[in-house]
């Protein structure tokens, strides 16, 4: 099993280094972030693209499976077992695929992508992951004609997940994109992060990440990919529709009902720090507005 190649990989004390040793040469921050992904835009104002720590990427999560305070992932999922792992590409398409961990490891190459992860709850973070175009995998199957959305569900395995015990969510979590959506460059099968393999509480062995999208839509230890011709209901629209709706664009301008989505709090930066300006499809509006051209993002929230 090799897909990363470690030498393009930078481990987080590099890129510090290299953050130092570029602003000594006059690059801005943004420039460095950014400089090793060509699929990164580089629409965050300066002050937005610090990397958040490694350790708060992996001890501050949500993963309902696992507990609901954020520290609960850490610390409930260190003896998840993630070997076999099998994922699943079925539905609407002409033959049904079964990969292993290790078929999707040597077939698909995975690349350092700096994306922001922007949390519904209003927090977000700058996440150096490991992963490569979910776009890469689904093109190895045929969809019909009948094929409009995708669903992504979740690992179900109760004994191992004390969460699902409790009917907080409908377990397995599952989430939805339309194809398109599915099929955008941005949007990422995530195999690591900070150059190592995907910690258990980051949703090993695989996660999707859909940039522009708030956090919740990026699922966590998929198992199975399933293309429907009905918009499928996704574990956050079943547990509160008028909260969570099927698109869930980071947008500035729709509330949440409960709290406004116009600043967020960058994690690692303390309660106090001020927040920032929350960006249109979290930055990426230049790669992505062009998916909803004619809709309307309040109603399709
Ligand atoms: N996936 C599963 N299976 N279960 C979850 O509870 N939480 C979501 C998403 N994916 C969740 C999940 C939410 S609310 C967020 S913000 C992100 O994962 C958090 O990802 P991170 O912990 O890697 O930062």
């Amino acid at each position: 099993m090799k897909t990363i190649k470690y030498s393009k990989i930078t481990p987080e004390s590099v890129y510090k280094n290299r953050r130092s040793f570029l602003k000594r040469l006059g690059f801005g921050a943004s420039t460095l972030a950014f400089s090793s992904i060509p699929l990164i835009n580089n629409g965050f104002a300066k002050d937005r693209n610090e990397l958040t720590s490694y350790k708060d990427i992996t001890t501050y999560n949500n993963y309902y499976e696992f507990g609901t305070s954020k520290g609960d992932p850490y610390k409930n999922s260190q003896t998840f077992k993630t070997t076999p792992w099998e994922i699943s590409i079925e539905g609407e398409i002409d033959k049904p695929i079964k990969l292993s961990m290790e078929e999707i490891s040597e077939t698909f190459l995975s690349e350092e992508r700096i994306y922001r992860l922007r949390c519904v709850e209003g927090w977000s973070m700058v996440i150096p992951w490991l992963g490569f175009s979910l776009s890469d995998l689904l093109s190895k199957v045929k969809p019909t004609s009948k094929a409009k959305f995708v669903e992504f569900e979740s690992v179900y395995d109760p004994e191992q997940m004390k969460g699902q015990k409790y009917p907080v969510l409908n377990w397995p979590y599952k989430e939805g994109l339309r194809i398109d959506e599915a099929m955008h460059p941005l949007t990422t099968v995530v195999t690591g992060l900070y150059g190592k393999k995907l910690p258990n509480q980051n949703g090993a062995p695989l996660r999707i990440f859909i940039p522009w999208k708030y956090g919740f839509k990026s699922a966590k230890a998929i198992v199975k990919i399933k293309f429907v011709e009905k918009m499928p209901m996704s574990s956050w629209m079943w547990a509160s529709p008028r909260e969570y709706g099927f698109y869930s664009n980071v947008n500035p301008n729709v509330n949440h009902p409960r709290w406004s989505q116009a600043t967020e709090r960058i994690i690692g930066e303390g309660i106090w720090a001020p927040r920032v300006k929350t960006l249109m499809f979290n930055g990426y509006g230049e790669e992505v507005a062009n998916l909803y051209t004619g809709m309307d993002l309040k109603k399709n929230f």
